[in-house]
């Protein structure tokens, strides 16, 4: 109801009537009234005045009702230790595909490799339980496809040059402003979830934990809405995920990244690995040429870009 109300308010610049509201949407106007009290409870600017009620702002929250049509599978806490901790309790109890669980904060924001993700006020914190119908061999697919699909919009949205870094980062001019981290559990030949963790730096700024780190609102000099990101990038990977675009992701995400033919260092969790990038191969490993000359293929770890 909440966000029929919204709709509503936001389709009239001027006041519309409780009793307008009351007929349209098919309830008394006195629960009306309880879901207005309720909204500018939330921090929505409703006006109230004898011709009726009026929107002048909502806030940048992504609460459920803001995602018309996915509402029963939003789950937004202002603060959570991490949302892949929630993430998998509903997965396991069988939540559905898409369930998308968000976090304002994060008291224990997880990156890969065991690291702390710094998680403040300001950044886009979520969880995506994921059901796609695919073998675990290819489950790796689903991560190059939600990088891809995240950098495309932000370039649209935004027009800045974002990239891919491997396995699964986002760069704008080298500076990482986005980290991915997926979890998978299988049963014998199909994946039963895949919970795919994104931490987008938007309005926050993670410099001073992160030095090379950055933020949309240190690239753009002004505040930009999560809420919106949030909206257009789930719909945007849903119909991505339904359709065959991951069939061809690698070489899609090729064109895009900005790790191949660079030095680099790879960081797995039991060696070092130091070489030219020279590939991602059909498995979404990178090929490195050592300098030896010998190549190694690796399939999960921290890649840090050296020179040119
Ligand atoms: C990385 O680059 O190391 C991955 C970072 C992933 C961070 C996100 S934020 C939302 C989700 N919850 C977590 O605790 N981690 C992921």
């Amino acid at each position: 109801m909440k966000s029929r109300i919204l709709e509503n308010l936001r389709k009239n610049e001027g006041p519309v009537s409780g009793q307008a509201l009351s007929e349209q949407l098919g309830i008394s106007r006195v629960s009306i009234w309880k879901h207005i009290q309720q909204l500018q409870a939330f921090g929505y600017d409703i006006i109230s005045s004898a011709k009726g009620y009026r929107l002048k702002s909502s806030p940048d929250v992504p609460y459920p009702w803001e995602f018309t049509g996915r509402e029963s599978k939003i789950i937004y806490h202002e603060q959570l230790s991490s949302t892949m901790e929630v993430a998998k309790q509903l997965a396991r109890k069988g939540c559905a595909d898409f369930t998308t669980v968000i976090a304002g904060r994060q008291t224990s924001g997880r990156g890969r490799l065991n690291r702390q993700w710094f998680s403040d006020e300001g950044g886009l914190y979520f969880t995506m339980v994921l059901r796609p119908d695919l073998p675990p061999v290819f489950s790796f697919r689903v991560g190059f496809l939600a990088s891809l699909t995240l950098a495309r919009l932000l370039n649209q949205i935004f027009k800045i040059e974002v990239r891919v870094k491997w396995p699964n980062d986002l760069l704008v001019n080298e500076r990482k402003i986005c980290g991915m981290l997926s979890e998978l559990e299988a049963e014998a030949d199909r994946v039963a979830f895949i919970n795919m963790g994104i931490g987008l730096n938007v309005n926050n700024d993670p410099s001073p934990i992160e030095p090379t780190a950055t933020s949309l609102k240190m690239i753009l000099g002004h505040n930009v809405s999560k809420k919106e990101i949030l909206f257009r990038y789930l719909d945007l990977f849903e119909t991505q995920m339904q359709s065959a675009a991951y069939d061809d992701v690698i070489e899609q995400w090729k064109q895009y990244t900005v790790t191949l033919n660079r030095h680099v260092r790879v960081v797995t969790t039991r060696d070092v690995f130091t070489g030219k990038a020279i590939d991602v191969d059909e498995t979404g490993a990178l090929v490195l040429k050592c300098s030896d000359g010998s190549l190694k293929t690796i399939h999960y770890g921290d890649c840090f870009h050296q020179s040119h």
